[in-house]
């Protein structure tokens, strides 16, 4: 078979029949989309996350910090806009020692002299150990990881930090950790109803997520978009795979007033066709100070950011705000996850303070 042929053929498969491909040693090797989760990992991760945070605390915990993956290079190819994803990762990286290049800009790399982006993504994995990319291609890291994994010879680890419209994975990491921690006095992430607001068509934040949280028992969503812009049939199908009971609707009052959970998301209107969101209000879905006496004492309030006007800053204050939260999760998270990969995880698990 050509490499094409071979490509398309595996890019067609069921996502089931994807997951061993990558994987190496019962450990996952690439991180590419959520699906590659089980609740076990999950769990795994929130304990490396929490000693991870409680270590940074102090110098000396810093400092030891700084040499669990001091032998290892880093690169972030970012050529979608990216502040938070972007520095998440350097500080997660930073703050493990690992070194790190960057490209974030394809006019001043050789693609413009019409290399192909797997090349230069087999060029990557020549001087480095790890490679973290985003990018507006829905399968791009999927498509990267494929390639290292079966034509370069050197393979290393391929982290997809955003793929268009499709899937954030390590967004969803961070978001779920967030829940966890928030939910741990309160029986943790089960039986939990979850509100997504937005655009859910391509906001690939809470697309991840969903795969996430439907690992828990008896969890239930509301979906709430302009009809236009609702959570795709894949998710969907998912959700009914797993009897997950939801709800697809605009009623915006009703979902909140349920919700244990709000996920608040923007429209994102830079993949728009053209005049695709123009005429649609999208700020009956805001979420002001006027509801804060609607929502259950304990709902918690989350957005991946960047927010428009979807929360209002009035509500930045209210505790039950979480997305400044997520923010910080999201590098313990990151460092977490790293160390995993590396096999690493066991350092952090031996520090004595
Ligand atoms: C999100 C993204 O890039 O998908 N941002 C992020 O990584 N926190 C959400 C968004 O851009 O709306």
């Amino acid at each position: 078979m050509q490499r094409y042929e071979e490509w398309e053929h595996f890019r067609t498969k069921k996502k089931a029949d994807k997951l061993s491909f990558f994987k190496r040693n019962g450990r996952l090797f690439d991180i590419l989309y959520t699906q590659q989760f089980d609740k076990e990992f999950l769990a795994h991760l929130f304990r490396i996350s929490d000693r991870i945070r409680t270590i940074a605390k102090t110098q000396k915990g810093l400092n030891f910090l700084r040499t669990t993956l001091s032998d290892k290079r880093a690169m972030l190819f970012f050529v979608q806009p990216s502040t938070r994803t972007f520095m998440s990762f350097l500080n997660a990286c930073h703050i493990l020692g690992i070194q790190t290049s960057e490209i974030r800009d394809t006019s001043t790399s050789s693609e413009i002299k019409g290399e192909s982006p797997e090349d230069s993504i087999r060029v990557f994995s020549s001087y480095v150990d790890m490679i973290i990319t985003r990018h507006h291609n829905e399968g791009f890291a999927e498509k990267s990881a494929w390639v290292l994994n079966t034509c370069a010879d050197r393979s290393v680890p391929v982290i997809n930090g955003g793929s268009g419209k499709d899937q954030h994975p390590t967004q969803a990491l961070l978001d779920i950790y967030t829940i966890s921690r928030a939910f741990a006095d309160m029986g943790g992430i089960e039986n939990k109803t979850f509100t997504m607001i937005g655009d859910l068509k391509r906001g690939r934040t809470v697309r991840s997520l969903c795969y996430l949280l439907a690992l828990y028992r008896d969890v239930k969503f509301y979906f709430v978009s302009p009809p236009e812009f609702a959570m795709q049939q894949d998710v969907l199908d998912f959700l009914d795979s797993k009897k997950i009971p939801y709800v697809v609707t605009d009623d915006f009052t009703t979902s909140i007033t349920q919700a244990d959970g709000i996920y608040a998301t923007r429209l994102q209107d830079e993949y728009d066709s053209p005049n695709e969101s123009k005429y649609i209000d999208f700020d009956r879905f805001n979420l002001t100070a006027e509801h804060l006496p609607l929502l259950k004492k304990h709902c918690i309030i989350m957005h991946p950011l960047p927010r428009r006007n979807e929360i209002s800053v009035e509500i930045d204050r209210d505790p039950r705000a979480l997305y400044w939260k997520q923010v910080r999760n999201g590098m313990w998270v990151r460092a977490a996850l790293m160390l995993y990969l590396f096999e690493r995880d066991t350092l952090i698990d031996d520090y004595v303070a």
